[in-house]
């Protein structure tokens, strides 16, 4: 079947069989479908939906574009974790170093950031000397010696995935369950963890707005795991709000370790949730069990160890971390309750600030950002300070930074 066929059956509604899917997306891998003609399925699929069925053959296609991690070199039980994406997210330099912490292997192959929303392999890239490529073998020694290790996904894995999700950034198809389940798990099943934990973000800050949504996206990617013999734990957290109080690079990756030393919060609070959820899971432990092992590793500072052992065998001095230092407080003009912070707004104000990228490959600043320095529930004075912006230029960017802040009388 040509292309163009391929493209009207999936525009009128119909299911592609595995040979089809397989001409056109190994048909774009090879070049020989065109950029256009794969944005045109791809909003085919965004707005008809693919069976499950579908959704296993895009992701074996994908799984095998590229090569496979050989786990059986990997000593002990491998777990991974995936989110879905939101504003302030360093979960995974937390939950990693608390996984190694715990004896597990946690290996992750991430990405860059696109819009308001940041990507790990971006905040690493803060610590100055830190390497985000690793070959397999480095990728393997890190993780039998330290426990964690966080790299960027290379050519070599799901090399279609990197392709097709590039497209689908720039061309309004990223919001796609099937899309979204095949995309994320073929990743994570070409890294062939055992365990994989997936912290679905929902809100106005996240790529899934609706709870009926997350729970469609949790439930494909349960099913597409038993498919590989994977267990799948998927987490729904709340991502209206930004995650902690840091969005921008190397402000989050600062959070991230302060979180490690002791910091309290509700980001803390998230990432015991999470790591427990997991832990429990992968030594069939029950949850209070799990939540006192995972507890024990952030005050005995074992965890913080690890983040330390983390970034020194990759490279990264975090005694070298640069931050702006032209910080602009931004100071409310009423008073009342604070009820609420938009994610979606304070992810802006990072991107204008410099700190993310609005087209692919833009160069972007690492030590720019925003610091909330007011929680939801605080009263607020005329005149408080509720957020500080690291930024480099002079321009006063306050009605940009207020309009994330809903104060009520
Ligand atoms: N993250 C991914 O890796 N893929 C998607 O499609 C969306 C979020």
């Amino acid at each position: 079947m040509s292309i163009l066929e391929i493209i009207e059956k999936k525009k009128n509604g119909l299911e592609l069989n595995k040979i089809e899917i397989t001409e056109a997306f190994m048909g774009y891998m090879n070049g020989s479908v065109e950029d256009y003609q794969m944005s045109s399925l791809l909003m085919a699929i965004v707005i008809n939906g693919m069976s499950f069925e579908e959704t296993i053959n895009l992701t074996d296609i994908m799984l095998y574009s590229g090569k496979r991690l050989d786990t059986k070199k990997v000593e002990g039980i491998m777990v991974d974790k995936h989110s879905t994406g939101g504003v302030g997210d360093k979960t995974s330099l937390i939950i990693g170093p608390i996984m190694a912490a715990l004896g597990l292997k946690m290996g992750k192959l991430s990405g860059r950031g696109l819009g308001f929303t940041g990507g790990t392999i971006d905040k690493l890239e803060s610590i100055p000397g830190f390497r985000v490529a690793l070959t397999t073998d480095e990728f393997i020694f890190d993780l039998n010696k330290v426990g964690f290790t966080e790299c960027e996904q290379t050519p070599e894995f799901t090399p279609l995935d990197k392709k097709i999700y590039d497209l689908r950034s720039v061309t309004g198809t990223v919001s796609s369950i099937p899309l979204i389940a095949s995309s994320i798990m073929s990743k994570k099943l070409a890294v062939g963890a055992e365990y994989i934990l997936i912290d679905i973000k929902v809100g106005s800050g996240a790529l899934i707005k609706t709870k009926k949504d997350a729970i469609e996206l949790a439930n494909t990617m349960i099913e597409i795991g038993k498919a590989y013999n994977r267990t799948v734990i998927p987490v729904l957290t709340n991502m209206s709000r930004p995650l902690g109080d840091n969005v921008g690079n190397a402000l989050e990756v600062i959070e991230a370790m302060d979180i490690l030393k002791g910091k309290n919060g509700s980001l803390k609070d998230l990432c015991i949730e999470l790591s427990s959820a997991l832990y429990s899971r992968c030594r069939h432990i029950n949850l209070d069990v799990a939540t006192r092992e995972v507890k024990k590793v952030l005050d005995d500072g074992s965890a913080y160890n690890k983040f330390i052992e983390f970034t020194k065998i990759q490279g990264g001095d975090i005694e070298k971390i640069e931050l702006s230092e032209n910080i602009i407080p931004i100071k409310s003009k009423t008073s009342g309750t604070l009820k609420d912070i938009s994610a979606e707004e304070i992810g802006k104000l990072a991107l204008e600030l410099g700190g993310g990228r609005k087209k692919k490959g833009e160069t972007i600043d690492y030590g720019v950002g925003v610091v909330i320095n007011k929680h939801i529930g605080n009263s607020i004075n005329e005149g408080d300070v509720l957020c500080y912006l690291y930024q480099r230029d002079n321009l006063d960017r306050s009605s940009e930074a207020l309009k994330a802040f809903s104060i009520v009388k």
